[in-house]
């Protein structure tokens, strides 16, 4: 009897056991490091057998990755996209071998029926909640803006500056004066904030940095310090990510409101996923998460002793 039964019970969970090939981008930032951790918590709890590609920042190592996932045979692949343009080709082939893949946190140009279901919010929206905010904050004031962009080519690269744009349209007093990619990490956000503060006069002309994510607000937050001004003062400091470095930098009044990006990205995918498999029930084409602002007025102390332990 007992044989029997762990039999069967061993032949439903192979059954049932999904492979899941999961590429990811690399490890940029603090916010990129946690949605790694909390993916493979999320398959571990729902017994599915995760692969795990590291591509080193590069679209070439993705793309062999998801070769290689096809050529093995996976149930489905996770795809967080380094760059928008550039996957139809490969995209096809996942189609062709009939696994559905699921875009994680960035966006792809190819056509919608060549993946199942993309998670992740709205960039364009995030990066006008950020511009909203400065342009409350400032209240009329001058101020003139410099940016710090993501990796070329990405999609929160382009949509948070399209977004922030379009928040500072029609407000005049407000001037993005300098914009350069920062690649979205604290060496290369350090490097190049240091350059727009020698450029505009120590950075007494800079009234206030937008970042596409905290990790190189962080990185700029130094050169700031270091060039003898205050970081949340001298200039104000708006970026996104929410991750729980930051919400010190706000506790210690060196840095001002951060969008909440959400990392657990791998929940909702496998939900849709699971479902997908259960009986083809189709998700939306979109899922989108939540973008929450914060500022100093969220008890940053609080928000990073809650943060801290969550996978970043
Ligand atoms: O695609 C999401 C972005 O990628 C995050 O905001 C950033 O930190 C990461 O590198």
């Amino acid at each position: 009897g007992m044989t029997m039964l762990a039999t069967v019970a061993l032949a439903s969970t192979s059954a049932m056991a999904l492979t899941v090939g999961f590429s990811q981008i690399g490890s940029e930032s603090g916010w990129r490091a946690a949605e790694t951790t909390l993916t493979r918590q999320q398959a571990e709890q729902r017994g599915i057998d995760l692969k795990f590609a590291d591509a080193q920042q590069k679209q070439e190592n993705q793309i062999k990755a998801l070769r290689s996932f096809i050529a093995q045979g996976v149930d489905a692949i996770l795809l967080a996209p380094v760059v928008a343009t550039g996957w139809d080709a490969v995209l096809k082939e996942a189609k062709e071998a009939e696994i559905p893949v699921i875009l994680l946190d960035r966006m792809v140009d190819s056509d919608k029926d060549l993946y199942l279901t993309a998670v992740g919010s709205d960039l364009v929206h995030e990066g006008s909640v950020a511009g909203d905010w400065l342009v409350k904050e400032v209240n009329g004031k001058p101020c003139n803006v410099v940016e710090l962009q993501g990796t070329t080519g990405s999609s929160p690269a382009i949509d948070r500056k399209k977004g922030f744009e379009q928040a500072l349209a029609g407000h005049d007093n407000l001037k993005i004066i300098r914009s350069q990619t920062g690649d979205f990490t604290r060496t290369k956000g350090k490097e190049v904030m240091e350059s727009f503060l020698k450029a505009e006069d120590g950075g007494k002309n800079i009234c206030a940095l937008y970042a596409h994510n905290d990790d190189m607000a962080v990185g700029a937050i130094q050169a700031i310090k270091e060039a003898g001004l205050k970081p949340g003062t001298d200039i104000l400091v708006v970026s996104i990510d929410a991750v729980p470095d930051i919400f010190l930098a706000m506790a210690a009044g060196e840095a001002n409101a951060t969008v909440e990006l959400t990392p657990n990205m791998a929940g909702p995918a496998f939900d849709a996923l699971e479902a997908f498999r259960k009986d083809g029930t189709m998700p939306p084409k979109f899922i989108q998460t939540e973008s929450k602002l914060y500022t100093k007025a969220d008890d940053p102390q609080k928000v990073y002793e809650e943060k801290k332990d969550l996978g970043y």
